[in-house]
Order: structure tokens, then C-alpha cells, then sequence
């Protein structure tokens, strides 16, 4: 067990000295070789010093974490890219200039100071520029790249809150900096420029139609689409683990409104007819039109950006509620749309009905 100092962060930087005293204290944790939970706009991270496998071995081993996944490296400014990697392709450079700081990771041909260790025996290296104030702040502080994966026990849904996070590290790290919300709630988008065309590796914060806007021709990796058969190698090694399961069964019923009622309906009638605790992950819109069950909103259908949100830690309140079946509504594929039905599909172990 280790001693896990928790430091209350109000985020609002500039005016205060508290924050600033503890994220100097946080910065210099990182730079002795320990690990600091920091939220950012996507989820909070678990960071360590990008650069010293020692400090970076500490994460795998307090997370739970196959050494095999990579670890994204976080910097504060564009300066801080060109030692880490060995060339810059002309599309990265306008991805970085639409979309840093921000929830963007990049794939790149990794250079001879990124230890093996942190990317998973790759040559190739995740970068991303985050842009919460006090990721920014932390990054500028203790002048290093941060070596930080989202601060959840492996296999569980990423951290929004941090709450979450002193749920499953306390004990396992050496400091949380407990602040606001994550605003974007599920993680950066991955996206690799070592090909000619950009290749998204995971969806997330920025959407697929944000990057067409900006460099035309984009991909996406197979990885993303499919319930991975036992010898697909995703390209994004992350990909292939079972992530944010609830500890319940959770079955997506897609399909025309009105038949998706009717069906999670009578699936939890029949459910609850055997004498098991059903939880509905319900849109906002229809949460009124079930009357058995315990129903939970994700948010607005035409806000999907509050279903991101809300989603990781609905997952987690389903698991406090120790239901014993899980039903969701499908949601559209647009937009962020793309990165919720994956995190929900993962979650859902692909059992996905279509009425
Ligand atoms: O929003 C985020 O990206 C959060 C915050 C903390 O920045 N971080 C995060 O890290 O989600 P993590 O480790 O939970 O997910 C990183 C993903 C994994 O799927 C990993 O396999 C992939 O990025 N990845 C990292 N380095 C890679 C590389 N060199 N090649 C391909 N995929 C890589
Ligand atoms: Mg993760």
C-alpha cells in the first residue's frame, strides 16, 4: 500500500496560488519518479515521466495493465513534440494546428530518446497536447512529457471523475489532484500519421467528419468496427482488451423508437418475472416510457455530447446498484456518436439486438 495524497484543485488557475503550490508539489512527485491522477478534458490520466521506464513500469503495474499497451505521451507545447519523434508529416501538421490542444492523440515513428517501455515495444509514439488547465499546468511544471493512460484499474470504464479515480488507486499511487468534472468524458481520438492517409485508430473527442474537414481522406482502422476475433491485431493494441464492462450483462437493442421500447420493455418484465434487478440506460427523450426497471438518463439524443459525458459514470453507478442485467438504447452514429457506440459496444461485449 502506498500513501495516496489527494490535493483538492479548484482548475481556475490563473488567480490562485493554492492550485499553483500544489501542482508545483504534483510536478515534482512526477519528476522523482512517482504517479499523479490530473484530470484533463477527456479523462483523468495517470501520470508519470514519460522518459524513465522505471517511473512508467510504476503505472503498468498500478493499473493492472497488459506491458504490451502503449501509454500516450502528454506535452504543453509544440516545441516539446520535435525531440520525441523522428519526422512530421505535412497532414499532422495541420491536425495539430486545427485540433492542439485538445482531445487528439497522434500516432508517430517514435525517436531514440522514447524508452520501449512506454510504447509497448513499438517504434511508433502517442502524442497528445491536452488543453484542461491543469494538465497544461502540470505539463509546463515539471518540464517532461507525461506518460499518462486514463487513471482507471485496467478493463474498467475511464475516469470522469475524481471520485472514480480514488476508487479504484487509493492505495496504488501517490497522488490524486481532485478536480472538476472531465468536461468531454470519454477519451481523445487516436488517430496514426505514419501512413500517407490518416488512419483512426479510436474514435473520441474529435470526429471523424472534424477531421475529413481538415485534411480530406481519413480511415478507419478495422479494429474499431468489429467484435475482434481472437487473431485480428488492432493497430492500436488497446483496442483488443475487454474495457469498461459493467459487471453485469449489458445487451444494446437498436432499431425504430417505438420497437426499441416495446422490446427493452418486455425484456425486462421477463427479467424481472425471474426475480433479477434490471438497470435501462435510457436517452432523456424516452426515459419516461419505462415503467419497470431502473432507469438511468444518458442524456439528450440531440445532445449527444451530454451522453459522452455521462456515460463512464453511469457504468459505474450500475455496478454501485449491483443490478443483474443491463438494456441501452442504440444512439445515432454521427458526430461523437461514433466514439459512444464503440465505448458502449466494448461495454456491452458486442451484444447488440436489432428489433
Ligand atoms: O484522452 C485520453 O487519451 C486519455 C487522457 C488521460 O489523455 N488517455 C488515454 O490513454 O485514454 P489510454 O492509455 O487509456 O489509451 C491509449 C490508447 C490505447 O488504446 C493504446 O493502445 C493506444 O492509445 N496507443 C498508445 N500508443 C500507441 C501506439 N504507439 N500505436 C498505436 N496505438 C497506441
Ligand atoms: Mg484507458
Amino acid at each position: 500500500m502506498i500513501a495516496t495524497e489527494i490535493l483538492k484543485i479548484q482548475g481556475n488557475l490563473q488567480e490562485n496560488i493554492e492550485d499553483n503550490k500544489k501542482l508545483e508539489q504534483a510536478a515534482k512527485l512526477i519528476q522523482q519518479g512517482g504517479l499523479v491522477a490530473f484530470p484533463t478534458e477527456t479523462v483523468y490520466g495517470l501520470g508519470a515521466n514519460g522518459l524513465d521506464p522505471k517511473a512508467t513500469a510504476k503505472i503498468y503495474h498500478a493499473k493492472g495493465r497488459p506491458s504490451d499497451n502503449p501509454i500516450i505521451l502528454h506535452i504543453s507545447r509544440r516545441e516539446d513534440l520535435y525531440p520525441l519523434v523522428k519526422g512530421i508529416p505535412k497532414m499532422a501538421e495541420k491536425l495539430m494546428e486545427n485540433f492542439w490542444p485538445g482531445p487528439l492523440t497522434l500516432i508517430f515513428e517514435k525517436s531514440s530518446i522514447v524508452p520501449k517501455d512506454v510504447t509497448g515495444g513499438l517504434d511508433t509514439v502517442a502524442i497528445r497536447m491536452p488543453s484542461h488547465p491543469v494538465a497544461h499546468a502540470l505539463i509546463e511544471k515539471a518540464r517532461l512529457p507525461i506518460a499518462a493512460p486514463s487513471a482507471n484499474l485496467s478493463g474498467k470504464p475511464s475516469p470522469t471523475k475524481a471520485q472514480h479515480v480514488i476508487h479504484d488507486l487509493m492505495g496504488r499511487i501517490d497522488m490524486i489532484l481532485d478536480g472538476p468534472k472531465a468536461n468531454i468524458g470519454l477519451e481523445s481520438t487516436v488517430v496514426d500519421v505514419t501512413s500517407s492517409t490518416p488512419i483512426i485508430l479510436r474514435p473520441g473527442g474529435i470526429t471523424y467528419e472534424q477531421l475529413k474537414g481538415a485534411v480530406g481522406e481519413v480511415e478507419i482502422d478495422q479494429g474499431i468496427q468489429e467484435d475482434l476475433k481472437e487473431d485480428f491485431k488492432p493497430k492500436a493494441p488497446g483496442m483488443k482488451y475487454t474495457h469498461y464492462a459493467p459487471n453485469a450483462p449489458m445487451t444494446i437493442v437498436q432499431g425504430p423508437k417505438n420497437a426499441v421500447l416495446c422490446k427493452i420493455n418486455e425484456m425486462t418484465q421477463n427479467d424481472i418475472d425471474k426475480g433479477k434487478k434490471v438497470g435501462i440506460l435510457a436517452t432523456e427523450e424516452n426515459k419516461e416510457e419505462y415503467p419497470k426497471g431502473l432507469v438511468f438518463s444518458l442524456g439528450r439524443r440531440n445532445q449527444p455530447e451530454t451522453i459522452a459525458s455521462n456515460l463512464f459514470d453511469l457504468l459505474r453507478q450500475l455496478d454501485e446498484k449491483k443490478v443483474d442485467v443491463i438494456f441501452a438504447e442504440g444512439i445515432e452514429e454521427d458526430g461523437i456518436g461514433m466514439a459512444i457506440i464503440n465505448r458502449m459496444n466494448k461495454a456491452a461485449g458486442h451484444r447488440i439486438k436489432q428489433v
